[in-house]
């Protein structure tokens, strides 16, 4: 039996994050450059897209760019902004076609001028879209993410705007750049790699992990469909025991 058919429809995350890695590792397999890999990798990112929003689930969170990601070899980086503006203008229509809506976290200003001004039109041009909104992380990082709600809120109450007894988790949340995304229930990672790479520590407290040992470039929607059966077959006990479930 095919991994859709398995999926019981009821009960979709309706938020799914995604670590896409391992584009360089596919590329070396293939005595490529990098580059090649990340180039590869866009089909995966159209594929995931395209399933996820067939399914039916309200938001997709994509790690394109994380800020330790400035530290690699300039080549690769430019390569990486270079193809960003590509790709954002490529699935443009794409997006609208299919009534995504596209969203960015993360420092974005600090991305080359180009690169920004092709995410500011993707966002302006797809803001109406209703079906699934699709979040790009891009120069984002969890722990830059957090200290700057911390700063946001404690200028608040300098400013006379909020009692420090006002906040809460719900007030927190609110802070950080997904306010108003619920939190992803499944977080996804390619490549093997089990780790978190600094994405997402605050929302991701209570989700479901699925790695995979797939390269991203060779992800396709049949690896989403499986993440997703793998998570229906979790228990999430919240803290409860099975018997209170
Ligand atoms: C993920 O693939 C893409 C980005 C981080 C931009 P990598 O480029 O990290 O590929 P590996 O992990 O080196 O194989
Ligand atoms: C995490 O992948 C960031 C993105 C997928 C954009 P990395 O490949 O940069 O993570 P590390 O360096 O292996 O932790
Ligand atoms: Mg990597």
């Amino acid at each position: 039996m095919d991994w859709k058919d398995q999926i019981n429809l009821e009960k979709l995350p309706r938020h799914i994050a995604v670590i896409m890695d391992g584009n360089g590792r596919w590329a070396k397999q293939h005595g490529k450059p990098r580059v090649f890999g990340h180039r590869n990798g866009v089909k995966a990112v159209r594929e995931t897209t395209e399933a996820a929003a067939e399914l039916g689930v309200d938001f997709l969170t994509l790690y394109a760019f994380s800020t330790e990601n400035w530290n690699r070899p300039r080549i690769e980086v430019n390569a990486l902004m270079t193809l960003l503006v590509e790709t954002l203008r490529n699935e443009l229509d794409t997006l609208n076609k299919n009534n995504i809506r596209l969203r960015a976290i993360g420092d974005v200003s600090q991305l080359p001028s180009r690169t920004h001004k092709a995410l500011v039109e993707g966002i302006e041009n797809t803001q109406n879209n209703t079906r699934m909104t699709l979040i790009l992380a891009l120069n984002y990082s969890a722990k830059w993410e957090i200290v700057e709600a911390s700063r946001r809120l404690a200028q608040k109450v300098a400013q006379g705007q909020l009692e420090v007894t006002q906040i809460d988790e719900s007030v927190f949340a609110d802070a950080l750049s997904t306010a108003g995304v619920p939190d992803p229930e499944l977080l996804i990672r390619s490549s093997g790699e089990t780790r978190l790479s600094n994405f997402l520590l605050w929302q991701l407290a209570y989700a479901e992990f699925h790695f995979t040992p797939i390269f991203w470039p060779e992800f396709r929607k049949e690896h989403l469909y499986k993440a997703i059966v793998d998570y229906q077959n979790r228990e999430r006990r919240f803290g409860k025991i099975s018997e209170q479930i």
